[in-house]
């Protein structure tokens, strides 16, 4: 039974708990910022265009589905991360509970979720960056401005700024300077502020006639589109991996979950039913900047070139704090005997894991270079859908056989909350498309071989009595 080794769950706990740890400081107005933080960029400022071509002015509907799928398992993202306030989010999780090969998978799964985000984010990013570039009248010339294919009837060989983004974002990681939680609130404020003005500016242009006909690929375009921008709230359950850090995580951690992702939901209705009111759906195809076309469109250029900056911010943030966690789930998972130890290895000046952080950097910059963004952020969603659908099941499965762990936030309504999370997630994988799932069953074929022909016989738990 090895394939189901544990890590010893009352060890880690009582380690989190030591005096010497981390300080509590945060309450729930600071998590929500958090939240708002990891989760707003390319879903809102770019995937929209996309979601809109498959649901029409009904994207606003879509937006709501995805949110109530990510509410269900947020609370239970919620419960773990009080009872097991350790970092290494579910890949740790996992491994208390459901033992080390669904760990591994996890942890490889997460590099879907984290590590092709850092690329989606980038290519978004750069859509953006070009916009407002465009706008001084300078260009990048068309064959390094997108990933090949990614342009109807251009040539392009690659994304040039999607990978200079990378790798600059990578150099500052690597030598240690993130963005403190000061720099973070300014940048969200910033992001908040640009999206509230895309609101009131837009607002004026709204001619309703473009909400008609309102659903015009009926209820599969709805969650076509859905399985889509669920995109725009991954994210949040970064508010999680903050949670030896709260003063009151009973109370303060389902608050930032939850209240992250109520303030996005309703700033995103908004916006895509602005969006959609301004703009004829139909013309946002091929569009990599659709907010601030939305507002070119209304003739607002001076406000679009400021939707372009804050986008261009407000990404950058989101690329900063996926970067790092997926940097500490390799850590992580090095430490664990899992990955080469050299993946684990701290820089002796920077204190950082550098060589993770670089090799993780210039994989993904290549990918965020030559795949376009529709089938990165597909990937991406099948892999968070699979990941919050294992952590719904691992509540249950904890609640059944630790009864008696003290829980600082329940999960309401066990078992019925979770298996409504995990029917939610996977009716929206089933709208996603073939060629995804494939990708994504490959990616998980390989990761079993890569487990059964390297990292078991090399973790660290190998040959322990349990
Ligand atoms: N939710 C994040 C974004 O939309 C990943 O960029």
């Amino acid at each position: 039974m090895s394939l189901f080794r544990t890590k010893n769950l009352d060890n880690m706990v009582a380690a989190a708990g030591k005096p010497g740890g981390l300080k509590k400081v945060l309450g729930p107005f600071d998590l929500i910022l958090m939240g708002i933080g990891a989760i707003v960029g390319t879903g809102i400022f770019v995937l929209t265009g996309t979601g809109a071509l498959t649901a029409g002015p009904a994207l606003t509907l879509s937006f709501i589905v995805s949110a109530i799928a990510c509410g269900f398992a947020a609370l239970c993202y919620a419960e773990f991360a009080s009872t097991v306030p350790v970092a290494g989010s579910i890949y740790t999780y996992s491994y208390v509970v459901l033992g080390e090969l669904v760990a591994w998978m996890i942890g490889w799964d997460l590099l879907l979720e984290y590590g092709l985000a850092t690329s989606a984010v980038s290519v978004g990013w750069s859509g953006y960056f070009q916009s407002l570039i465009g706008g001084f009248g300078l260009e990048i010339p068309k064959a390094l401005s997108a990933a090949p294919g990614a342009l109807d009837g251009v040539t392009t060989y690659m994304n040039l700024p999607a990978l200079l983004i990378m790798l600059v974002l990578t150099a500052m990681l690597s030598w240690g300077v993130r963005e403190s939680a000061r720099v973070n609130n300014v940048m969200v404020i910033i992001k908040i502020a640009v999206v509230l003005l895309f609101i009131l500016v837009g607002f004026k242009h709204v001619s309703p006639a473009n909400w008609h006909p309102f659903m015009p690929f009926g209820v599969t375009g709805v969650m076509s589109a859905a399985a889509v921008v669920f995109f725009a709230f991954i994210g949040f359950d970064a508010v999680t991996s903050a949670a030896e850090e709260v003063k009151n995580p009973k109370r303060d951690l389902p608050i930032g979950i939850i209240g992250s992702l109520t303030v996005c939901t309703i700033l995103y209705v908004i916006v895509s039913a602005i969006m959609t009111g301004i703009v004829p759906f139909q013309l946002f195809k091929g569009v990599d900047h659709p907010v601030s076309l939305a507002l070119q469109h209304g003739g607002e250029n001076w406000f679009a070139g400021f939707v372009d900056l804050g986008a261009i911010l407000g990404m950058t943030t989101v690329i900063l704090v996926m970067a790092y966690g997926q940097t500490r789930i390799v850590y992580a998972m090095s430490r664990d005997g899992l990955l080469p130890a050299k993946l684990s290895t701290v820089h002796p000046t920077f204190g950082t894991p550098f060589f993770a952080t670089w090799v993780v950097g210039i994989l993904f910059g290549l990918i965020a270079a030559f795949v376009p963004l529709n089938v990165l952020a597909e990937l991406v969603n099948i892999g968070t859908l699979a990941a919050f659908s294992l952590v719904s099941v691992a509540v249950i499965v904890l609640r059944k056989r630790r009864p008696e762990l003290k829980r600082a936030f329940r999960c309401p309504g066990v078992p019925i909350i979770p298996a409504i999370a995990v029917l939610f997630c996977l009716t929206l994988m089933s709208f996603l498309s073939a060629i995804t799932w494939i990708a994504f069953l490959v990616w998980l074929a390989i990761g079993l071989l890569v487990y059964f022909g390297y990292a078991r016989s090399r973790s660290l738990l190998h040959g322990v009595t349990q």
